[in-house]
């Protein structure tokens, strides 16, 4: 019998490509998702992808009932990947109250109900945005975590918390966090990607969508900063890298004696790349003159970050295989495939 997996969020950009790597490696994935920030391409996205309807219950994490309605009606669910929340770090200073209020309390219900059905294993989606500007590179999970910037970055941290003091309370609960650096790029089948709606805050669909005439033209938004070329450095890794980096998490979870156990992970590549760079890495494996200027500093963004990945190498045997290249190859495919939907 195949082990189930709830997938909160599973209509989302890391959520349904999670999905894909799930399947593969023989789970029975079922979405939960309200749909508040998705809408249904990328259901049918993995219906081309998968050749079924994956399993589906739209609802609010934050409803009790509807979570308790979901584990009674699916009783092979053995474990939790928690996506669904917030996650626009400019809306969420805009909206500081909605942001508290849904990413905490879609936390809390899920361990709730997961609690009342006795599913011990949950996969927790964080962000590098723990750490803040760190003092010394490449960031270690050691590395101390900093006051975040933004109300998103809050409720990374306080969701943290609350996952690690849930485990120490010695409930059957064993978790993991994954601390993802810059997800890009798409699943190579090109029918589901990043959907941003309106105008994209992040990098890499702000230049898919600037190649596809879309945007006028991409701002960098500084290239004074202390790197090679003075713009601001990241960690970009493909998304269906990410993806089996829960798949690896949820089989460590598997292998852990103890009822309640809890450790966070770097999920990065282990190589930073400057802004200018992935606009030229762009230009090469599209084909596209990107149009561009620079401009002034973001402000909130950090100088540089990466990651070092040496304890997701070894202790989840995890490891980025694709390149920045591919990434990019497959995010400007999405493109390009969203455009011909369109027309
Ligand atoms: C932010 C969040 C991160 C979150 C991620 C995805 C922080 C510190 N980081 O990452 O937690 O997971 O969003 O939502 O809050 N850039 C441009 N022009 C653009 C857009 C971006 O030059 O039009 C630059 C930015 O200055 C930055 C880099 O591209 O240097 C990446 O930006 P972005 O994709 O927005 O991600 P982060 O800000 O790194």
């Amino acid at each position: 019998m195949k082990k189930s997996i709830m997938v909160t969020g599973g209509a989302g950009y890391i959520g349904s490509h999670t999905v894909v790597a799930l399947v593969e490696a023989g789970y029975e994935p079922v979405i939960v998702d309200n749909f508040s920030n998705a809408d249904h391409t990328a259901i049918k996205g993995l219906k081309t992808i998968l050749g079924f309807d994956v399993k589906l219950y739209e609802g609010d994490c934050t409803d009790m009932a509807f979570m308790r309605s979901v584990f009674a009606a699916e009783k092979d669910i053995v474990g939790v990947i928690h996506f669904a929340a917030f996650k626009a770090v400019g809306e969420s200073v805009q909206k500081p109250a909605m942001y508290y209020e849904n990413n905490l309390d879609s936390l809390l219900t899920v361990i709730k109900a997961m609690g009342e059905a006795d599913v011990s294993h949950f996969v927790f989606s964080s962000s590098c945005t723990v750490y803040g500007q760190p003092e010394s590179l490449p960031v270690t999970e050691d590395t101390p975590k900093q006051p975040a910037e933004s109300p998103y970055g809050a409720t990374k941290l306080m969701c943290e918390q609350i996952i690690e003091d849930h485990c120490k309370s010695g409930a059957a609960f064993k978790a993991v966090a994954l601390r993802y650096f810059n997800p890009i790029g798409a699943h190579p089948s090109a029918v589901i990607g990043e959907l941003p709606l309106g105008v994209p805050a992040n990098l890499v669909p702000f230049i898919t969508q600037t190649a596809a005439g879309i945007r006028e033209q991409l701002t960098v938004f500084g290239n004074d900063y202390d790197t090679q070329d003075g713009s601001c450095i990241r960690d970009y890794i493909h998304v269906m890298d990410l993806a089996d980096a829960h798949v690896k998490a949820l089989s460590y979870l598997d292998e852990q004696t103890n009822t309640s156990f809890h450790d966070v992970f770097n999920v990065g590549t282990g190589q930073g790349n400057t802004v200018l760079e992935v606009v030229g890495a762009f230009q090469k494996v599209s084909g596209v003159k990107l149009n561009y200027v620079i401009g002034s500093r973001r402000p909130g963004d950090i100088e540089k970050i990466y990651a070092n990945a040496d304890k997701v190498n070894t202790v989840l045997k995890w490891q980025a295989k694709r390149s920045l290249e591919e990434a990019l190859c497959d995010a400007w495919a999405w493109q390009e495939h969203l455009g011909r939907v369109k027309a």
